[in-house]
């Protein structure tokens, strides 16, 4: 019943590599703190497309890693670098330049680099001029410390499913549900790797935590119902009863003591973790 398993020994980074995830990292986190003055009333989410993706080529020098990524049987690749969610879109948004931003809006940025072979993922929510509702200023703030108390639940001999459980336990305790279908992953030269991350669940299951893994943590909250539904394209993820979602997003590294956070912004409030 209580099934717990070793990490396979290919998903301990080296030194080197966690000095490679820490360098994408902190380029996955620059270009979110560079888009938000672009973010306004009146912009396209192609707009902001375009400009991430000029900044990760240009001055990055980096690998927008979801353009052209995750074809299937039935689904054209990605076309774009970042996915752009705006209010009951839960994830995978498609930028578009029918898609003007309105005040309230809510939108969340998912973008993910590849630099030197190494993937740096993060996402976060943007209030669309600044202020919004009171259920959706309070659902993007459950996302974010949902993330933060699934990180502070990583540390080497803790199990994945720890993380899982601490996140699920406050947004229920919060009213709000954690959608089901999509996951945090294991990162590094892959983009979606061992193990799955899941954002609910049981303490004491799945893989044991060791030193040098890296992975995402990314709970997905919902207002409403944690059910989704997937648009005609194939990617759009939509909560099925049209209700605000939210999410936030870093990529983490197993210290010795606990969680390194790969994807950190400066004006990140990160005091807890010290
Ligand atoms: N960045 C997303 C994640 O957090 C994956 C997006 S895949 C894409 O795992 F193809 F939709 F871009
Ligand atoms: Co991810
Ligand atoms: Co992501």
């Amino acid at each position: 019943m209580n099934s717990t398993y070793e990490a396979p020994s290919r998903l301990i980074k080296t030194p080197d590599e966690i000095e490679k995830m820490r360098v994408a990292g902190r380029l996955a986190a620059e270009v979110l703190d560079m888009i938000k003055p672009h973010i306004q009333p009146g912009v396209s989410t192609l707009e902001l497309d375009t400009i991430c993706h000029d900044y990760i080529v240009n001055v990055q020098n980096a690998i927008p890693a979801c353009l052209g990524y995750g074809a299937a049987p039935g689904r054209p690749a990605f076309q774009h670098t970042i996915c752009t969610s705006v209010n009951h879109v839960v994830c995978h948004g498609i930028p578009s330049a029918d898609k003007i931003l309105k005040k309230g809006d809510i939108l969340n940025i998912d973008v993910t680099v590849i630099k030197d072979g190494y993937h740096g993922d993060t996402n976060m929510m943007y209030i669309v001029g600044g202020e919004t509702s009171i259920l959706a200023n309070r659902l993007c703030h459950v996302a974010q410390e949902a993330m933060y108390r699934g990180i502070e639940a990583v540390k080497p001999g803790a199990y994945i499913g720890d993380v899982g459980a601490v996140i699920q336990k406050y947004v229920e305790s919060e009213r709000f549900s954690v959608v089901r279908e999509y996951c945090g992953h294991g990162i590094g030269t892959v983009f979606h790797d061992e193990p799955q991350v899941l954002h609910y669940g049981t303490k004491n299951t799945g893989m044991r935590l060791e030193a040098g893994m890296t992975f995402t943590i990314e709970p997905m909250v919902n207002a409403g119902v944690w059910q989704t539904k997937t648009l005609g394209d194939k990617w759009t993820v939509v909560t099925k009863d049209h209700k605000l979602s939210a999410q936030y997003e870093h990529t983490i590294l197993v210290t010795p003591t606990g969680a390194e956070i790969l994807t950190a912004r400066p004006e990140e409030d990160l005091s807890r973790f010290n």
